[in-house]
């Protein structure tokens, strides 16, 4: 059995952060990951600001219980709506020394280093999008940068129902699409776990002279760099390569879209979070 202490946790409302999660262990595959896929109350996009965030402390709380010592929250709307709070008052209180990283600071900064005429759109669930964390964190970096927001809340559904490849999809990427391409972005954020698979289609339609951002490489790469700076943190996690998968409701389509994401089969356990 792989050793309990040390593990990075990666949580999602479902099994898109899979498609983050594969990056990370192509980066970094000597490292022990516990993944976590929200799935009995997926998609997290929908809901409340309260709901994500209680979500969301029930799940870390969960992974901390089994062990990780730093926990990856893959999930945009997580990220949004629940973060900052994690980090500011639950983790002082119950895992000081732990950390919760998320994956909006990693797209924010890929943004900004991409932009050349300082003009970014984002799309992303309708909780992201609602929250302005993308706005915020852009522009935290650089305040001059415009950001063009629009939600697409069809992606996600039309996803999961595997049709990533159907012209449905391609008339609903249009339609979210065509808002910011007005703007005249030159960078253009997938700011949701389930839009990297979409990625391909997406660089078609808006041409090569935009920068697409898709999460999954730009976050390994990033915690790569956080690890390589925090050698406190990078001590203490174990190291036997090991990849463990749970949901809190095994249904069909986390196996095999689960798989999908993640690019090999994986074997989720289903446990119960609350
Ligand atoms: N994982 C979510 C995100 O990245 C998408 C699915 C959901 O709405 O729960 O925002």
């Amino acid at each position: 059995m792989p050793t309990k202490d040390g593990v990075i946790g990666v949580f999602d409302s479902g099994f898109g952060g899979l498609s983050i999660l594969k990056e990370i262990v192509r980066s970094l595959p000597q490292y022990d990951y516990l993944y976590l896929g929200d799935t009995a109350r997926t998609p997290y996009g929908t809901r409340s600001q309260e709901v994500i965030y209680q979500f969301t402390e029930q799940s870390v709380d969960f992974l901390f219980k089994r062990g990780c010592r730093l926990i990856i929250l893959a999930c945009n709307t997580a990220s949004s709506e629940a973060l900052a709070k994690i980090q500011q008052d639950y983790l002082p209180k119950h895992y000081f020394d732990c950390r919760v990283l998320g994956v909006l600071i990693p797209a924010a900064e890929q943004a900004v280093a991409k932009t050349k005429n300082n003009r970014v759109g984002v799309i992303a669930t309708s909780g992201a999008v609602n929250s302005l964390a993308f706005i915020r964190e852009i522009k935290k970096i650089k305040p001059s940068i415009q950001v063009f927001q629009n939600p697409a809340p069809l992606l996600v559904p039309l996803v999961e129902e595997g049709e990533h490849n159907s012209p449905m999809i391609d008339l609903a990427i249009a339609k979210y699409l065509k808002p910011l391409l007005q703007k005249n972005i030159d960078t253009l954020v997938l700011g949701c776990t389930h839009y990297g698979i979409l990625e391909k289609k997406i660089k078609q339609i808006v041409g090569s002279k935009i920068a697409v951002i898709s999460e999954g490489k730009v976050v390994a790469k990033k915690l790569a760099d956080y690890l390589s700076r925090h050698p406190l943190i990078e001590q203490q996690l174990s190291r036997n390569g090991h990849l463990e998968f749970l949901t809190t409701d095994l249904t069909d389509k986390f196996q095999k879209l689960g798989s999908q994401f993640f690019g090999s089969d994986i074997k989720p356990r289903t446990i119960q979070l609350y």
